[in-house]
């Protein structure tokens, strides 16, 4: 629960208007959630500093593969692809979907938070990829 009061108080503090969509309101609660789970290991910007691989253009983007980030073995070898069905599955057991992973444990069960937090990470990867269907 205490994960959802972000999300409340994005939502007051937003007070959307009536021309915001729905889509609109959960990319700005997936940002506070965002800021708050992952930003400090991962910089949006790829030209940003960051301890983990900049997460801009994730979806559909073949796991391992931003140019000169040192990713372990387990990541780069792993051979898939950033599907929301794999990123839902990363932030609910990153340790447990792939062994060897040098990220640490997330646990991000609740499917409401990870809906908000992949209506984000969708938000800031090229509008091209959200053509490919899950
Ligand atoms: C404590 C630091 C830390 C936090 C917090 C963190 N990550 Fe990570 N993340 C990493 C590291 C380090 C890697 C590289 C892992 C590897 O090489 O095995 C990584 C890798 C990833 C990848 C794979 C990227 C690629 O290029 O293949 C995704 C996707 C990802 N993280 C998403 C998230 C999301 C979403 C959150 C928040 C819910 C999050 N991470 C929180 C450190 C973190």
């Amino acid at each position: 629960m205490p994960r959802l009061m972000p999300v409340i108080a994005t939502l007051l503090a937003a007070t959307p208007a009536l021309s915001d969509t729905f889509e609109e309101v959960k990319v700005a609660a997936g940002e506070t959630l965002y800021e708050a789970e992952c930003e400090r290991c991962h910089a949006v910007d790829a030209d940003d500093a960051s301890y983990g691989p900049p997460l801009e253009n994730i979806l559909y983007r073949a796991a391992g593969s931003y140019e000169g980030y040192d990713y372990s073995i387990a990541l780069e070898a792993s051979g898939i692809v950033w599907t929301p069905a794999a990123l839902r599955a990363w932030m609910e057991d990153n340790a447990g979907f792939m062994p060897g992973t040098k990220m640490r444990h997330v646990g991000i069960e609740d499917r409401t938070v990870q809906d908000f937090i992949l209506a984000y990470l969708t938000s800031i990867s090229a509008q091209d990829n959200k053509a490919i269907s899950e």
